[in-house]
């Protein structure tokens, strides 16, 4: 990949320069002057999946400079360099493989024993979704399996999450539950609720040392020996935990068998995970077809991705316009709308994967960045969210870019009449933010009344919300993220940021379970903090 500061690039001036035009004009006006800019302006992905992003303060002119930043910045080589397995992860000395997990994938990177590697931990997966579906895997009292347990921080959790609630209508009969915080109220909703003999647990931890897992970890262990009636044995022990992990000697010690860990690969980042073992319980969840399918649809999207000239360029197109609104028009956020109830953790999910991955303030080249990187992403569920934060999104001073997502079909076959009115709310607040109404008679009539418009969105229209195009639009997400580092000159798929927090915790975690009430080496407010505490302990 090749280091180049953005804002030294020709087409940044022409950017800056141009964007004093554009805030001369209007959302309104751009549709006015140009009768195609729906045609010109979006993109149908195979009837999948519609990418509309003609609401946007955009002309061709704008579109024409910002492919020339991605063409200045070499976005292209840096494609290929992720794609044929390139150590693009510097910081870490490490290629970025999650691409190579999609099916049947081999005409990217030529390394066959990747490959057999990738394959034989699918098979892995098909092996233990069939059986403990099917029923054929038995607990220690030869009871079927009801409940899956997915214990994972992170990515080892997010991703699984977002994709088994947005996918409901595909779950089968298995109970999935998913411990992740640390706090020990939801370890204790889930025990409230399974019974030992019919649980397998799934330690998913990459590196097989996180304090919030590996507590969460120990303490179901203990729990699952104090309630089965029976002395624990390595057999007892192998019919109930599974291990996925790159650490396979911590998870021996752990007491998992070595049959039952599933290994993920160093190259994969924990946000870039689910498509590898970590997707076990999805896979648990939808039935390993439906996993495959989900690897399918983010192996077409890679293909476009790879393959498709700048202009048509889904990804890149929708990751230079998110550049134009954070680097340009200097709006701080984005915020991810789904009007679909079961994707309701698409914004924690995208949260993780954009502002891991770029937020971050050294560039390339090790010196300080004095341009924005990853913007703040946020969001919540449409329509609840028309009833708290759109008030803001439509009458407020901020300007913030709004991903609005939907799908055509519903999932449910009932209650019809809420779909419609639900992709009417979809298609009237892009239209209310595009638009405003300042013709209208309640706005001449009362100043408070008017909406100015001029607030940009995309829609992301899905056919359906089926597991392939959930693939091809995490997929999307994915590749649009690592396009803005590319051309934010950052390394994206680290995460040293985070470690600070964690070597903290862990020593302020034995100064706090220290008898001693005189622990003094910290700063005022922390030391304040931590006197608060000690004394009702
Ligand atoms: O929060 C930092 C992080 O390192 C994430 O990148 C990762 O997904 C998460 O912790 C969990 O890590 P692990 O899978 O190693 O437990």
């Amino acid at each position: 990949m090749k280091n180049i500061n953005p804002t030294k690039t020709i087409s940044w001036k022409y950017l800056e320069n141009h964007l004093q035009e554009m805030k001369k004009t209007t959302i309104n006006d751009l549709f006015k002057i140009d009768k195609n800019r729906f045609e010109n302006f979006s993109i149908n992905f195979e009837n999948k999946i519609l990418f509309d992003y003609s609401k946007n303060f955009i002309n061709k002119t704008t579109i024409h400079y910002l492919i020339n930043l991605a063409k200045e910045t070499k976005c292209i080589d840096a494609i290929n360099s992720m794609f044929y397995g390139k150590k693009i992860n510097i910081t870490e000395q490490k290629s970025v493989l999650h691409t190579a997990l999609r099916y049947n994938h081999n005409y990217f990177l030529k390394n066959k024993k990747i490959y057999n590697n990738i394959d034989k931990i699918l098979k892995k997966i098909e092996n233990i979704s069939n059986n403990i579906i099917s029923g054929t895997w038995k607990g220690y009292t030869n009871k079927k399996i009801k409940n899956i347990i997915n214990i994972g921080i992170g990515g080892s959790h997010l991703g699984p999450l977002m994709v088994t609630e947005s996918l409901q209508e595909y779950k089968n009969k298995l109970n999935l539950f998913f411990l992740s915080n640390i706090d020990s109220n939801k370890l204790i909703k889930i025990i409230n609720k399974i019974k030992p003999e019919e649980s397998l647990f799934i330690i998913a931890s990459k590196t097989f040392s996180t304090q919030e897992t590996m507590t969460n970890a120990l303490s179901i262990k203990k729990w699952f020996i104090k309630n089965i009636n029976i002395n624990l044995n390595k057999d007892i022990f192998s019919k109930h935990f599974i291990a996925v992990t790159n650490n396979i000697n911590s998870a021996i010690d752990f007491g998992i068998n070595k049959n039952n860990i599933l290994p993920l690969l160093s190259e994969i980042g924990g946000r870039f995970s689910l498509w590898s073992s970590i997707g076990l319980s999805i896979s648990l969840s939808i039935g390993f077809n439906n996993f495959k399918k989900l690897l399918q649809g983010a192996n077409k999207m890679d293909y476009h991705f790879f393959s498709t000239p700048i202009n048509r360029n889904i990804p890149i197109i929708m990751a230079l316009i998110s550049i134009w609104y954070n680097n340009f028009w200097n709006t701080e956020t984005e915020a991810i709308i789904p009007y679909c109830d079961n994707m309701r953790f698409l914004p924690s999910y995208l949260q993780q994967l954009n502002m891991e991955s770029n937020g971050k303030s050294i560039d390339r080249n090790g010196n300080k960045i004095k341009y924005q990187t990853s913007p703040i992403i946020w969001g919540d569920v449409g329509t609840n969210g028309q009833h708290s934060f759109f008030q803001m999104l439509h009458q407020g001073t901020k300007l913030i870019p709004c991903d609005f997502i939907a799908s055509a079909i519903s999932n449910s076959k009932k209650y019809t009449n809420h779909h419609i009115k639900l992709i009417a709310n979809y298609i009237a607040q892009t239209k209310a933010l595009a638009f405003g109404n300042i013709n209208s008679f309640s706005c001449k009539k009362n100043l408070y009344q008017c909406c100015f418009g001029n607030k940009p969105s995309n829609s992301i229209f899905l056919k359906k919300i089926t597991p392939y195009n959930l693939g091809l639009l995490i997929s999307y997400y994915e590749h649009k993220i690592f396009i803005q580092g590319v051309i934010l000159n950052i390394f994206s798929f680290d995460q040293w940021g985070v470690e600070l927090g964690k070597e903290i915790a862990n020593y302020l975690y034995k100064d706090l379970n220290k008898n001693s009430q005189n622990i003094n080496q910290y700063d005022y407010s922390s030391q304040g903090l931590i006197n608060f505490y000690k004394h009702f302990h």
